[in-house]
């Protein structure tokens, strides 16, 4: 008896039923979605900003093995969830709690997750905005033989700019509107279907045109020869919060994708293979950007203005600068894209889910809540700049909205989410149902998988997550 007639004979709200939504049509659909989601301003902003704070190699190595022993497991037992599920965040973990007759509070990290990603996109959308305005100044040669001061300009005159920046803001944001709003297979699926292959094909022309450079292997070294001496607590806790941001984990995203996922893929095998391609993209773009800092006489350690600041410079100082500028921001912006829509889906899944609410409608009410948020990123660079509004606890203080916002959701939300995710497969739910999901037999595999999603992963978790709040 197939799962819906079950339901169907029980006579129950059909909320063993995976909803009517149609999934995705491949296993190669649901890698690329996935894959759209992680690979983001994470890995080609974040990455290689983090990186060189904190000195390279040795930084990317700790990286590399959270991702492997924290990252793949929690993004398995995610999608794993999410698939048992077949809802919306919040109803599949209302569904599952009823089913393995778990307290049912474990709604609340449903809950919890809708949350990060209405917090997350509202301010994603405006550094997104920033990059699309980039790919303007860049195709317009506004980068070649500029100064530094010049380009230092540039940037502050953009953040300072409120109006502009709204505009950047609605403009992003009404394109992931446009994407979500058609819903799973003529939407997402056909953007993914274009986007990501873009992606891949600009990143592999900009790290070509890198190692085109004389300083290319400067780069290589400086991204894989590990020298412990500069590596320090901050940065391993950095690494390990990282994964959790790159790979879109414990908020939900993989949760609301696996809910999609058909029955007969392997999420073992799909999940890594996700993990493995944003791990892949994140160093590619570090192998596209630091032989171009390097090439230049730059300093790799500039912190976030590292794609802004530094590399525009690079990029005005060669031949060809203008053109792989172009190219390099609308990887940005592509990358970018693909992970928002990833943010504003399990919203309007959840609002869809509410009777008589449209797609339509959802995306409405979903995208423009978000985007009124997301006005109060837009002044913390301008008019509230010097807004503090929780200054009174000190992990707070100094930290305008955009920056609250950004310490909650990737320092506090996604590393509690990922613990609570790994606990929940891992403790609570239903041994056997976790068995059937993952589909790897009983042996040495599985037990290895569920040692590490029992301790190992949560272990690590605890600790960043009682770092972060001290
Ligand atoms: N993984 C995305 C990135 O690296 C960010 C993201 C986080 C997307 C959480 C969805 C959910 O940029």
């Amino acid at each position: 008896m197939s799962e819906a007639t079950q339901t169907a004979t029980a006579g129950t709200v059909a909320d063993d039923a995976r909803h009517d939504n149609p999934m995705w049509s491949s296993r190669l659909a649901f890698i690329l979605a996935a894959s759209g989601s992680a690979v983001g301003l994470g890995n080609i902003w974040k990455f290689p900003y983090i990186t060189g704070e904190n000195g390279g190699g040795a930084f990317v190595l700790v990286y590399l093995l959270c991702i492997a022993v924290v990252g793949i497991p929690i993004m398995i037992a995610e999608v794993m969830i999410g698939r048992r599920g077949g809802r919306s965040p919040i109803n599949t973990l209302r569904i599952i709690a009823d089913r393995d007759k778990l307290n049912p509070r474990w709604k609340l990290l449903g809950w919890m997750g809708i949350a990060a990603s209405f917090l997350i996109l509202s301010f994603y959308s405006v550094i997104g905005g920033w990059a699309i305005n980039y790919v303007g100044h860049a195709a317009s040669g506004a980068f070649a033989g500029a100064s530094s001061d010049a380009i230092g300009s540039m940037f502050g005159g953009l953040l300072g700019d409120a109006s502009s920046l709204l505009m950047w803001h609605t403009l992003f944001m009404v394109a992931v509107m446009m994407i979500v709003v058609r819903g799973l297979k003529s939407g997402m699926e056909r953007a993914i279907n274009i986007l990501m292959p873009a992606l891949f094909l600009l990143l592999l022309v900009l790290v070509g045109y890198a190692a085109s450079t004389d300083e290319f292997s400067k780069g290589l070294n400086f991204l894989f020869a590990a020298d412990f001496s500069k590596l320090t607590t901050e940065g391993v806790l950095s690494a390990l919060g990282h994964a959790f941001f790159t790979l879109s984990l414990g908020m939900g995203v993989m949760l609301a994708y696996g809910s999609y996922l058909p029955k007969r893929v392997s999420i073992v095998k799909t999940a890594v293979t996700v993990s493995v391609v944003d791990t892949v993209v994140a160093l590619l773009a570090g192998l596209a950007i630091f032989p171009l800092v390097f090439a230049n006489g730059l300093e790799p350690g500039a912190g976030p203005g590292l794609i802004f600041q530094t590399l525009p410079l690079a990029f005005g100082k060669m031949a060809g600068g203008s053109f792989f500028g172009t190219l390099f921001f609308a990887l940005l912006v592509i990358a970018a894209l693909t992970s928002a829509i990833s943010l504003l889906e399990p919203v309007v899944e959840w609002l869809e889910e509410q009777k008589g609410i449209s797609r339509l409608t959802g995306t409405l009410i979903g995208g423009v809540s978000i985007w009124l948020l997301g006005i109060a990123t837009v002044l913390s660079f301008n008019e509230w700049a010097e807004f503090h509004p929780l200054a009174f606890l000190p992990v707070f203080e100094g930290k305008t909205v955009f920056d609250i916002l950004d310490y909650v959701t990737a320092n506090l939300i996604m590393p509690l989410g990922g613990l609570l995710i790994a606990i929940l497969a891992g403790w609570f739910m239903n041994k056997q149902a976790v068995e059937n999901e993952l589909d790897m037999g009983n042996g040495i595999g599985f037990k290895s998988f569920m040692f590490v999603l029992r301790f190992l992963a949560p272990a690590a978790v605890a600790v960043v997550f009682i770092y972060n709040l001290l």
